[in-house]
């Protein structure tokens, strides 16, 4: 059994792609690196946020670290037309080691993966030269909230954070990133929050968001199944849940993620 949550099969390596795509003007609202050079991604998976980053920064020259030889294996395909700005490294972050400086890092849904979140972003410090500054963005899952009541939903996202939690992870890790990068010995630390509040008053983007949690929420099923966690039928209420949120003229559909960016 593969412990990590959303597992590796190709939906979900197109999920990740489709998801960077989708979140993008939340998530690089203020993510700048103009003037940086070298940047060090660390859970890069197949490249989706790498390639926003190249698109956006002319001048960077990524290094992209995951510990999965499969998602870097697509994460070659996908980042093809960028193949003279991009190193892939198959290294776990904890024991991070590359014999470079660099002068920017990024981190995106990954510190919520790790068993050490610390260590990890020890390891990333160790490789910035001072002055270098780090965005981050991770999930703060507690903030999620619905209206109409969905017992189903509220099910299956509590075994879905119990499932992360048991392979080691924290869905509530952007709660913590100041400490953590304090602990780590990071400076200017400003901690933003993004996400959505939605309602009946902007019928389309509700549609589009209870769309993209009903295929984050099942990326977590294969796992879930394997486990004997969630049945079939669990799945299909959940989803049946949401449905009845989006036709609620009184729903209400909310969550907010964590940003955080500090200097060494
Ligand atoms: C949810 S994906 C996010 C990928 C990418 N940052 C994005 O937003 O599309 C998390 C990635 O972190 C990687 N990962 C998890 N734990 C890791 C570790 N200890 N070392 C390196 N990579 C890790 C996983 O293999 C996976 O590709």
């Amino acid at each position: 059994m593969v412990k990590y949550l959303h597992g590796y099969n190709s939906h979900e390596q197109q999920r990740l792609i489709d998801q960077a795509g989708f979140l993008a003007p939340l998530i690089y609202k203020d993510v700048d690196f103009s003037g940086c050079k070298k940047l060090i991604e660390v859970g890069s998976g197949v490249g989706a946020q790498t390639a926003v980053l190249l698109g956006l920064f002319p001048e960077l020259e990524i290094t992209s670290v995951d510990f999965s030889e499969t998602q870097l294996a697509k994460a070659i395909e996908n980042l093809r037309e960028y193949a003279d700005r991009v190193i892939l490294v198959c290294q776990d972050a904890h024991e991070l080691l590359l014999d470079q400086v660099f002068d920017s890092a990024f981190v995106c849904w990954t510190l919520e993966h790790v068993t050490d979140p610390l260590r990890v972003l020890k390891r990333m410090r160790a490789h910035l030269s001072p002055g270098a500054k780090i965005h981050i963005t991770e999930v703060f899952n507690s903030t999620f909230y619905c209206y109409p009541d969905s017992p189903a939903m509220e099910h299956y996202y509590k075994v879905y954070n119990q499932q992360q939690i048991g392979f080691g992870g924290n869905p509530d890790v952007g709660s913590q990133l100041g400490n953590l990068l304090f602990q780590s010995g990071f400076k200017d630390i400003k901690l933003t929050h993004g996400g959505f509040h939605l309602d009946q008053s902007q019928p389309e983007q509700l549609k589009g968001f209870i769309e993209f949690w009903k295929i984050l929420m099942k990326s977590g099923a294969p796992g879930m199944l394997e486990a004997g966690m969630i049945s079939q039928s669990e799945i299909e209420a959940m989803e049946n849940d949401l449905d009845r949120i989006l036709a609620d003229e009184n729903a209400v559909f909310f969550y907010q993620f964590v940003q955080a960016k500090a200097t060494v």
